[in-house]
């Protein structure tokens, strides 16, 4: 206990206010934003040829190591990309749709995930929807029915941002690859909170972002190519920091880098990267095995309070399929939903909503006082 009381002291809105939004926004940490201010400082005192050779760049490196280690990843797998939409776009960049233009997703995929798809329309791509039997889950078989040698793609998200139900991704890997389609894994609900090898998994993307569970700020995301595939994709959203060379400043040819990294583009948005150090050494020190253990006994106490004032529980029971979120509906449907939501957040008790229902979303920095003062307040305004 005394451990999580540590990391809950690097959180200063901890003291202040009942924050259980970790999916949406992951709190600003006392390291956060230590590295920030050093950023500034540094902003302050150098020209860039020492801003971003002697502190940018290695600051870089550094999120793509940590991201790396995070998902049991190479840090050569890893490109640093503005967003998870920007990187799955470039991914999407690279596939051929004329010999293979399925594209298999699920309905309960983020809406960023079918946009990028959609968007793929006049490139010939055509989507193919898994439905989900009641809201919370969708199971494999429904992805792995719709996999054939027309499929160039699947496109998954290991954790549903709604209902944070934990998919079952082996199979679909399987009957991906033995069909010679990709598999892209949205991980945005994963990453730092529920423990994975990307390796192990076999999946050939994965994309996530520093905002939330890792705690890191807005304006950073990561892309893992599996690195034998690396060298045979050349993305169409493309810049000079994706190219072998930058600063000779050629202009005749575009060279690809070797690793990953052909996936970056433009200008960094530099600050972020001192931001996102700061969320994953913390993510890193505490441990993922040890969050999740964490975040189980939270989500378990959250679905104990719900049913106990006869709430609608819409995540997985089972522990094992929950990520870090429950999902509870409000009664009163949008409108009721948002009236608690916004009651509570007067009261200093920081969700959000989706729907009808409100997301408790407890992270390694909270603890079961939390979740009792959110439920007292709750139950005020029922
Ligand atoms: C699973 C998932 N994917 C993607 C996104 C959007 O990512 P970005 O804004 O970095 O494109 C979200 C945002 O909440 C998400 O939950």
């Amino acid at each position: 206990m005394e451990r999580w009381a540590a990391f809950r002291d690097e959180f200063p809105v901890a003291r202040r206010r009942t924050y259980l939004i970790s999916a949406s926004l992951g709190p600003l940490s006392r390291p956060s934003r230590r590295l920030a201010e050093e950023h500034l400082d540094l902003w302050e005192r150098l020209g860039p040829e020492e801003l971003w050779f002697e502190h940018g760049f290695p600051r870089l490196e550094e999120c793509r190591s940590s991201f790396a280690r995070l998902i049991g990843a190479g840090p050569h797998e890893i490109a640093i990309v503005p967003s998870v939409s920007s990187g799955l776009s470039s991914v999407a960049s690279c596939l051929d749709f004329d010999l293979r233009p399925k594209v298999v997703l699920s309905a309960m995929d983020f809406p960023t995930n079918h946009h990028v798809w959609l968007a793929q329309h006049r490139r010939g791509a055509r989507l193919d929807v898994a439905p989900s039997s009641d809201g919370i889950g969708v199971e494999a078989g429904e992805l792995t029915g719709r996999i054939d040698g027309s499929t160039a793609i699947v496109n998954l998200n290991r954790v549903l941002y709604e209902s944070s139900w934990i998919m079952d991704v082996p199979p679909v890997v399987e009957a991906a690859h033995r069909h010679g389609a990709l598999v892209v894994l949205d991980d945005f609900h994963g990453t730092g909170i529920v423990p994975l090898d990307v390796h192990r998994l076999e999946v050939d993307f994965l994309l996530s972002g520093a905002l939330k569970w890792l705690c890191g700020g807005q304006g950073i995301a990561f892309l893992y190519v599996r690195e034998g595939l690396i060298e045979s994709l050349e993305p169409v959203v493309v810049g000079w920091f994706g190219t072998q060379n930058p600063f000779g400043f050629g202009r005749s040819e575009l060279h690809f880098r070797s690793d990953a990294r052909r996936f970056e583009s433009g200008t960094y948005a530099l600050p972020q990267a001192w931001t996102a150090s700061g969320g994953m050494e913390l993510i890193l020190e505490a441990g993922v095995d040890s969050i999740r253990a964490h975040s189980q006994s939270l989500t378990a106490e959250v679905i104990r309070r719900a049913d106990a004032l006869g709430l609608d529980v819409l995540s997985p029971r089972a522990p094992e399929r929950r990520g870090g979120l429950v999902r509870l509906r409000m009664p009163g449907g949008r409108a009721g939903a948002q009236r608690i939501l916004h009651a509570l957040l007067e009261r200093d008790v920081v969700l959000d909503a989706r729907g009808d229902a409100l997301r408790i979303s407890p992270h390694f920095f909270n603890d079961v006082t939390d979740i009792d003062r959110c439920f007292t307040e709750l139950q005020r305004l029922l």
